[in-house]
């Protein structure tokens, strides 16, 4: 049972008002300071989608292979080849899964990974290792594991070194309910039912390794590609283009300025935060604050991208606004050259540090609600900004994972708005949300010495009741390691309520989710 984080020896510090000595719980102390965010009720910024609060899982290291898929064989307890323990901790938390890349995607070939198992061909990853794979996981082993965890199904298609035919006939043969040879051959294949996927990729980083494209270029492929993906069956695909690396505004003007008629349904920017300074376990404070500022500019791009977007492809009347997507988000620190070798590719530890940057890009989402359609974090199990990691029968929960766990309750909410009066990346950040009588609010405290006292006054609601739960360690590069696997996990958290006014104690690098009843 977790127990409330209590405050122990608060000393009010000489001759300031506001500034205090408080003792976290592992015996550190921090000064505090007093911090008051205004949060309006009636102030709704759009709905918080559950697929705002999606995933990614490429053919990469060892996030499908030897991760999230282990095979039927396996001695470790399986689903049908899905680690069990993968399932049991994923099912209800991934309302959306991107798959099978990234990069891979644009040379992926999905006639590779159906029928028979061991008559499928080995192909060579040529972006992550030149290593050969055997397509053992392929379209419906992936459509299994969506609905065993409860996930969309998100398919990235092969643009790079695909055709239009190969794409359509994927489509088909997910989509087609039956009679025609492609849907024949998914039901001989053990799934008579349709997939009906609705999200498609058209292409992955197509500026990049989708094909090294200008803006322009790409949507003259787009458009040739996008003509032969039609609505094979009760799900009309939702199409979603290649968007741009970060805030790239000459990607955006160019394909939209080479873009007449059939337009995609969706524009997906990436967008990392890059900590390349140290190793994740050995972040300084400076390699810290250099990975927090992103923050700021990914929610400077989608504010910019969205109104780009308004501009060179003004709402459809009938069918709304192009929806932005921030396709691929996370962090991406320098990786271990040892842990590389014995984990796979773009392994990285995820530390208080990584989650308190989890928390920063929900919060911007969350602000931002309106402005997007979906967003994925890379990715889902080993590899860049994991919410598990594993190693043999060893399937462990980061950091990253509680706070998509506590932050879930903004899900299906209305997006509200907040004003702290603290700008800066190492500033309190919030977001927060309402339904009816439930208001939940997410506050970060990024700062890595000094706590603060957050009162949050709520504007047009009174309080009756709340509870909270925190995530903190002291030291940054605290994880959740296979030797430590319960290092960092959330507390409730202490919430005093009175009338409109609410407060918390957030100590220093700490990630905490109130979950307000308003009277
Ligand atoms: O997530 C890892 C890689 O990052 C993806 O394959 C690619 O789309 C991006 O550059």
């Amino acid at each position: 049972m977790s127990q409330p984080i209590s405050r122990r020896g608060f000393v009010l510090g000489a001759g300031a008002a506001t500034a205090a000595i408080l003792t976290t719980r592992r015996g550190l102390s921090s000064p505090a300071t007093e911090q008051r965010v205004n949060i309006d009720l009636a102030k709704e910024t759009g709905t918080v989608r559950p697929e705002l609060h999606g995933h990614f899982a490429e053919h990469l290291g060892s996030c499908v292979y030897g991760g999230l898929w282990v095979g039927k064989n396996s001695k470790i307890p399986n689903i049908n080849g899905h680690r069990k323990q993968a399932v049991d901790y994923l099912k209800g938390l991934i309302p959306v899964l991107r798959w099978p890349g990234g990069c891979f995607a644009d040379d992926y070939h999905w006639r590779d990974g159906i029928g028979a198992a061991a008559k499928r061909p080995k192909d060579v990853n040529l972006h992550w290792g030149m290593y050969t794979e055997d397509n053992s996981y392929g379209t419906h082993q992936f459509i299994e594991l969506c609905r065993l965890i409860g996930a969309e199904p998100y398919l990235a298609g092969n643009v790079g070194s695909g055709t239009p035919q190969e794409l359509r006939d994927w489509m088909e043969y997910c989509n087609y309910p039956k009679g025609s040879s492609l849907s024949d051959e998914r039901a001989a294949n053990g799934s008579p039912e349709p997939f009906n996927v609705k999200y498609w990729g058209v292409g992955n980083e197509n500026w990049g390794c989708g094909g090294n494209m200008t803006g322009d270029e790409y949507a003259t492929v787009y458009r040739r590609f996008a003509t032969y993906l039609r609505r094979f069956g009760e799900t009309q695909p939702f199409l979603i283009a290649c968007g741009p690396n970060g805030n790239n505004k000459e990607w955006t003007q160019k394909f939209w300025g080479n873009m007449r008629g059939g337009r995609p349904s969706g524009f997906a920017m990436h967008f990392y935060s890059n900590g390349r300074g140290n190793t994740a376990t050995h972040f300084t404070l400076d390699d810290m604050r250099q990975q927090f500022a992103s923050f700021p500019n990914i929610e400077m791009a989608i504010v910019e991208q969205r109104a780009l977007l308004d501009t060179m492809a003004p709402p459809n009347p009938r069918l709304g606004p192009v929806g932005l997507l921030l396709d691929e988000w996370g962090v991406w620190d320098r990786m271990d050259p040892e842990e590389e070798k014995k984990y796979g590719r773009l392994f990285q530890q995820i530390t208080i540090r990584s989650a308190i940057a989890a928390a920063l890009g929900l919060n911007v989402i969350h602000r931002q609600a309106g402005k997007l359609v979906m967003t994925n974090i890379a990715q889902m199990v080993n590899v860049l900004h994991a919410l598990l990691l594993t190693d043999e029968d060893k399937c462990v929960r980061t950091t990253t994972y509680y706070v998509y766990e506590f932050t879930k309750a903004h899900l299906g909410q209305l997006s509200v708005q907040t004003e702290s009066g603290a700008a800066g990346a190492m500033e309190l950040s919030v977001s927060a949300s309402r339904k009816d009588k439930d208001v939940t609010i997410t506050l970060v405290n990024p700062k890595p010495d000094v706590t603060l006292n957050v009162n949050c006054s709520l504007a047009g609601g009174s309080a009756a009741g709340a509870t909270a739960r925190i995530l903190h360690d002291a030291d940054l590069n605290a994880a959740n390691t296979f030797a430590t696997p319960d290092r960092v996990v959330p507390q409730a958290l202490k919430v005093t309520v009175q009338g409109g006014t609410v407060t918390a104690e957030l100590p220093p690098l700490s990630v905490a989710t109130l979950l307000v009843k308003l009277a």
